[in-house]
């Protein structure tokens, strides 16, 4: 987060002076422009007011000070200054601003991967339409969101703004985002297109991927993303893919992204100013992003030589032309500073509410019977995470905790346990303070609890709930020791209270406040339950306690695997084990480059189809109800098939399911994992023996492999299996349907 701070600070000291340098003085001298006289427009700019459309600017928005960024005006043509911000957990601005006591704070939403967690685009669309209205209340134009690069390697730093080690899941919950955010009039831009899979070395890393593997996961979400949610414009990433940037590929952003996904909008770069600013530009990276002179004197002198044509200027600024017209800013929108943020922290709880994965739950632990003695440890009680850091966090004017929500619904907190962490949390708070370091969370440590001090609380209590917190964010991976895995405080913590308290025959539940995957295989057997909020936003903590009381009934289900052991990982071998930039630049592996020697095996198509043990499984989650599954009926074609399944709730209490439909291919064809998840769908809440029939469609396309040496999808021929399950090891239906001829795409 700081480090963020500090390079706008610096960028927008250049964009200053770079703004000073251009002067579009002249109002109205032309036509002005609408949308439907486009071409009218221009031919009236110059080439230098073409080349400056193509650069953005940061920092020094009049009336929306701090946006990430802005597309420049040229009053003479009526072409208004547009505000892209981050995104994707909320949008990021200042929350004050200088002359005014008035405050600018918007609503922290639960993170990507805990709406991912949902498995419910249509919660997702109803979510982002009120993130949607924060944005255009704002003054915002484009939400720098949603962030759907694939979960790869549990470490990557970012994974908390990313959805899914699934590309159908991440790409349907990428498409509801974006068709939520964009109902209100404002634009998305998803990102960072693509395989930017990892933080350490962004800028310059070079992703290796095998053709097959790029089209059936690293670019299949960003697919669906664009046909189905029809985002107004795409983020290019920082990194290298196969050793051309993303943003100079001509072949990714023109050949793929438009001419074969349809994709009629723009993109954008990531923030930064890579040297070839020209190859980008033919390329179809539209705009450069944050923008610096240095690239727009770079276009004006390859427009000169002849280098960048009249032609492939015109249609990059063209598509930054269409955008704008689209733009509140355009429309001289009269936004109100003054978002509904009451009824959107509703909103953000209930998304937490319909997300929120239970793990684990035995001897019908969970949930509680409401107005117990609970004694709360762990730091991250008092410090609980809303979102997680760098251009992914969100500026909220308060977030709850796990103290105030249990107090909220009625339980009686352990005060003298309740004010230790409250002291420990000031005193950590204080010294960051002194040593100027408040960003680097990660390290907040575990104050240390003694077993005498268990053994009277474990008394005096009637259970034992345990938060257990990481952070991460933009800019670096996580590490293995001590935070991937648990710290030995944390696991002592673990060890005692539940010694303890089982000795008691009382109860111990974890909580796990956290960015991305931890291992949960060596411990989870001590703990009686484990709640999976992630970083849930700012209301997250109530949705929690609400599921500990039994007033929600936990309903998502895991998007990604949680393997026993880091190593497990299919590209464990192949991702930065530690920060670690020593050696030299250029060859330097895992660093400079990464080979993606998993392919296609990536997260459940690796671990199912090798049989390797997990310790949760992609797709898991629990309730506290149960569902039973009806036989399915499949009518199938030449086109693709459409299944149904009567899901009824047998259980006693209310709840929704999610049936997740995988689809297991004959042998004949490609080798191909042993089930790939092709479609799903979520119940609505189910009374006690109440049913609903679901529907799911799947095409022959979206049944499809790539076939490296023909670079063609194809279908075999043959029987292909349905399994309709809970999770992906948890199938609890089969049918199967014949293809009768191999179809090619
Ligand atoms: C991040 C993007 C973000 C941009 C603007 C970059 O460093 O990678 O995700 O949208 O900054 O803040």
């Amino acid at each position: 987060m700081r480090l963020k701070t500090l390079s706008f600070t610096r960028i927008s000291l250049i964009t200053m002076l770079m703004c000073s340098q251009v002067a579009f003085a002249q109002q109205a001298d032309g036509p002005a422009l609408r949308s439907d006289n486009i071409d009218e427009v221009l031919n009236a700019m110059t080439t230098e007011e073409k080349c400056a459309l193509l650069v953005g600017g940061a920092g020094i928005v009049p009336d929306v000070p701090n946006v990430a960024g802005y597309t420049r005006t040229i009053p003479r043509l009526g072409i208004p200054m547009t505000a892209l911000s981050d995104g994707p957990a909320g949008l990021r601005i200042d929350p004050t601003r200088e002359g005014t006591s008035q405050t600018f704070y918007c609503t922290g939403f639960p993170i990507g991967t805990l709406i991912a967690s949902s498995w419910d685009p249509a919660m997702v669309e109803v979510m982002t339409q009120a993130m949607g209205s924060e944005v255009l209340e704002y003054g915002v134009d484009v939400l720098l969101a949603p962030g759907m690069n694939i979960h790869r390697n549990p470490l990557c730093g970012r994974n908390f703004e990313y959805l899914s080690e699934d590309p159908l899941l991440s790409g349907r919950i990428a498409a509801a985002y974006v068709r939520g955010v964009q109902s209100k009039g404002v634009g998305c831009s998803v990102k960072h297109f693509a395989a930017n899979n990892q933080e350490t070395n962004r800028l310059e890393n070079d992703a290796r991927i095998s053709e097959r593997a790029l089209r059936e996961i690293y670019l299949k979400n960003f697919e669906i993303a664009v046909k189905e949610g029809r985002p107004w414009t795409v983020m290019s990433s920082y990194n290298k893919l196969n050793g051309e940037y993303t943003q100079q590929s001509h072949r990714l952003l023109t050949t793929i992204l438009r001419d074969d996904w349809g994709f009629d909008g723009l993109v954008m770069t990531d923030w930064g100013c890579k040297d070839s600013t020209v190859k980008s530009a033919k390329a179809g990276n539209d705009l450069m992003m944050p923008g610096f002179q240095r690239e727009r004197d770079r276009l004006m002198a390859a427009v000169e030589s002849g280098e960048l044509t009249q032609a492939e200027l015109d249609r990059n600024v063209r598509r930054v032309l269409e955008y704008i017209v689209k733009t509140p800013h355009y429309r001289k929108y009269p936004y109100s500073n003054q978002p509904d943020l009451k009824a959107h922290a509703q909103v953000a709880r209930k998304a937490a509410e319909e997300s929120i994965v239970l793990l684990r739950n035995e001897h019908g632990t969970l949930p509680l019977k409401g107005g117990e003695k609970v004694a709360l440890y762990g730091i991250n009680s008092v410090d609980f995470l809303g979102v997680g850091t760098g251009s992914g966090f969100v500026h909220m004017a308060h977030v709850a905790n796990m103290q105030e929500a249990l107090t909220t619904a009625g339980f009686s907190l352990d005060e003298d346990l309740a004010n230790y962490y409250r002291h420990c949390y000031a005193l950590q708070q204080d010294k960051e303070r002194m040593e100027a370091s408040s960003t680097d969370k990660r390290h907040r440590s575990e104050p240390e609890v003694s077993v005498k001090a268990i053994e009277r609380q474990a008394k005096a209590n009637d259970v034992a709930i345990i938060v257990l917190g990481r952070i991460a964010g933009e800019g670096a991976d996580r590490v293995v020791h001590d935070d991937f895995e648990l710290t030995a405080i944390e696991r002592e913590l673990i060890q005692n209270v539940s010694l303890v308290y089982h000795k008691a025959d009382k109860r111990v539940v974890v909580v796990l406040n956290i960015v991305g995957v931890v291992e949960t295989a060596s411990w989870k057997g001590l703990v009686d339950a484990i709640i999976l909020p992630w970083t849930p936003g700012q209301e997250g903590a109530h949705a929690v306690a609400d599921i500990i009381k039994g007033k929600v009934n936990p309903s998502g289900k895991l998007p990604m695997t949680f393997p026993v052991n880091y190593m497990d990982s299919p590209s464990a071998g192949n991702f930065p084990y530690r920060w670690d930039m020593s050696g030299r630049r250029g060859t330097r592996r895992n660093v400079d480059f990464t080979e993606y020697e998993e392919g296609i095996w990536v997260g459940y198509r690796h671990f199912q189809t090798r049989g390797v043990e997990v310790s949760y499984p992609f797709g898991y989650g629990l309730s506290y109800t149960t569902f039973d599954y009806g036989q399915p009926k499949v009518k199938a074609n030449q086109e693709g098939f459409t299944a149904t399944i009567t899901v009824t709730n047998t259980g006693k209490v209310p709840g929704r399911e999610v049936v997740e439909l995988y689809v297991s291919a004959p042998s004949g064809g490609l080798e191909k994992p042993d089930r790939e998840l092709k479609a799903f769908a979520k119940t609505k809440t189910l009374m006690p023996g109440e049913s609903e029939t679901l529907t799911l469609t799947v095409t022959t396309y979206e049944m499809a492999s790539f076939n490296e040496s023909t670079a063609a999808w194809e279908t075999a021929a043959g029987t292909y299996k349905l399994l309709f399950g809970a999770s992906a090891t948890d199938i609890r239906r089969t049918v199967s349907f014949k293809m009768k001829k191999a179809i090619g795409f």
